[in-house]
């Protein structure tokens, strides 16, 4: 029988892809992985995220029986896609920065794009940007901080504004309208990013689409069994309490560090 749906990360950000899928899905098993030991991914090696994701992937899967993957990373997702498709025989869904639909959207087309490091030095995203938004201008912005401030929030402690607008201060200068955020971590700090940019600037992340397509791909291959709605976390290196006591209330009942190597 097939089991949960494996939701992946480095850390907290999935959690923001895995609230919109169980919103469409609200009865399955999920499995949340994160690499917490590796964090941030966004200034890994391309060779080490690889490598490393494929065989934590690969191995949950089969320890748990998963029967599809979502790479909730971008990182993750402008590298590992095509390895794990190849290693895997269930459905793997990516993200994808939401640069098309801002490109639609801004009036202006002015963009941004801010996610990792990593993902800002891509070719995949050069691509995107290239095939979706050339008739706009795109700004780039790459921040490994904002990925900790977010792990920083949901282990329950409290975000200063200042610590975003000295992120965020050269986004604001550059007066786009339209911002994607790029890095599933984000969406975590929506509230604080809109308020510092204020409500002309429209903020776009990527979990609605990737929700439609995970719930589009069970009903068209994946007969699941019907879940028990069971929520099961799995993380690389132990997480502090306050985390623990956050996954808890988003839902999972049982919470335990991966063996790895
Ligand atoms: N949440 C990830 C992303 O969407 C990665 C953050 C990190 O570990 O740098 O890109």
């Amino acid at each position: 029988m097939s089991g949960p749906i494996l939701v992946f990360d480095s850390g907290v950000g999935g959690l923001s892809i895995l609230e919109e899928v169980r919103k469409v899905l609200p009865d399955e098993d999920y499995c949340y992985l994160f690499d917490n030991a590796r964090l941030p991914y966004g200034e890994l090696d391309e060779l080490e995220l690889i490598d490393g994701c494929e065989s934590l992937i690969a191995a949950t899967v089969d320890k748990v029986n998963a029967s599809l993957v979502v790479i909730a990373c971008n990182t993750a997702s402008t590298l590992v896609l095509p390895v794990l498709r190849k290693a895997l025989n269930i459905p793997v869904v990516g993200v994808v920065p939401a640069i098309k639909p801002a490109a639609l959207y801004s009036k202006a087309e002015h963009i941004g794009l801010l996610a990792t490091p990593g993902t800002i030095k891509r070719d995949y995203t050069h691509s995107l940007i290239k095939e979706f938004a050339s008739s706009c201008q795109v700004e780039l912005f790459g921040s490994s901080e904002l990925v900790l401030l977010a792990e920083k929030k949901a282990a329950g402690n409290i975000i200063l504004q200042e610590e975003i607008s000295q992120l965020l201060y050269p986004i604001k200068a550059s007066a786009l309208d339209t911002l994607v955020l790029g890095c599933t971590h984000f969406p975590i700090l929506k509230d604080e990013i809109q308020e510092y940019l204020g409500d002309e600037v429209l903020l776009l992340d990527s979990g609605k689409a990737v929700a439609a397509r995970v719930s589009n791909l069970i009903e068209r291959d994946v007969k699941l069994k019907t879940g028990n709605k069971e929520m099961v976390a799995l993380y690389t290196q132990e997480i502090e309490e306050g985390l623990k006591k956050s996954l808890a209330e988003f839902g999972f009942s049982s919470l335990s560090k991966v063996q790895t190597g």
